[in-house]
């Protein structure tokens, strides 16, 4: 699709020119949500890094196992911060599928994600998405939607899942983070996922077509996204890779769970 086809999902406010990290995504994972731009972006990420298509799943997959875990510990009230374009197996269709009451907040600051969530919710009273950035959790939590949606004072899970890797350190993603766990009652949940550093040619590559994008990536070592965690305990097997975080399977992880990029984890609130 050229820049001249705007469906009319595409909010005139987003330049279709320039790939975007939320539709390059949906590519990977098999979405129709995506433009020319992101999808001669993410072949060009395929090329570099092949895993990369794989990666999305898995960590696609991670998010539904957490998710489902989390609903099994008793939380029933979900805020998804970087939701990204509704694919299969969202937040609300696995928490609700177990607990129709589960109350779902989706927070992404792409417009075409956050258009494409609020046709999916409608009539969903439990669901709602918003646009807002991550680094302002005042305006998530703040919001009309969390007020209507979210009891802080209850056990909740925080979902940051494949999102913090786009924020750089100037714009204090821990110190945002960590505004999200001092909001949490006790009893609550993050759930987080983070590319990782990699110290190869491959890697410079895939950052430096980021770089061109609307979404600069920047993996960080595991020190550095195990610092996310500061203020809940991880819960077992703690910070691993996507497919190694309870995998429904003996050996369901796979021989080489590293080629997932991701590592990711679920920190409870004491
Ligand atoms: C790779 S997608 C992940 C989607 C989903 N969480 C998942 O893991 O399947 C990353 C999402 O983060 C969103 N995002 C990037 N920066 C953000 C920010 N500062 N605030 C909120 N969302 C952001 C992007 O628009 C995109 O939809």
């Amino acid at each position: 699709m050229s820049s001249t086809e705007r469906p009319s999902w595409a909010p005139e406010s987003i330049d279709l020119d320039l790939p975007n990290a939320a539709r390059v995504y949906d590519y990977l994972l098999g979405g129709a949500a995506n433009f020319e731009q992101d999808r001669i972006f993410a072949e060009k990420v395929l090329e570099a890094m092949p895993e990369a298509r794989s990666a999305a799943r898995l960590n696609r997959a991670f998010l539904r196992r957490a998710v489902r875990f989390c609903v099994e510990t008793g939380i029933r009230q979900f805020i998804d911060v970087g939701s990204g374009i509704p694919t299969a197996g969202n937040v609300h269709e696995i928490a609700q599928a177990l607990d129709p009451d589960s109350r779902i907040l989706y927070v992404d600051s792409e417009p075409v994600a956050v258009t494409h969530s609020e046709l999916i919710l409608r009539g969903n009273a439990n669901a709602e998405a918003i646009r807002a950035d991550l680094t302002d959790p005042e305006s998530v939590l703040g919001s009309d939607a969390a007020q209507r949606l979210i009891d802080l004072s209850q056990p909740v899970a925080v979902l940051m899942v494949a999102v913090l890797h786009f924020i750089p350190d100037d714009a204090q993603p821990h110190r945002a983070v960590a505004r999200y766990v001092e909001a949490m009652a006790p009893g609550s949940h993050l759930v987080l996922s983070h590319a990782v550093r990699q110290d190869s040619t491959r890697a410079d590559t895939v950052n430096e077509l980021y770089e061109r994008s609307t979404n600069p990536g920047i993996g960080r070592p595991p020190e550095e996204i195990a610092a996310f965690f500061t203020g809940t305990t991880l819960v077992p097997p703690g910070l691993l890779w996507t497919p190694q975080w309870r995998p429904e399977t003996p050996g369901g992880a796979g021989d080489h769970p590293e080629t997932s990029l991701v590592q990711a984890g679920v920190g409870h609130k004491p």
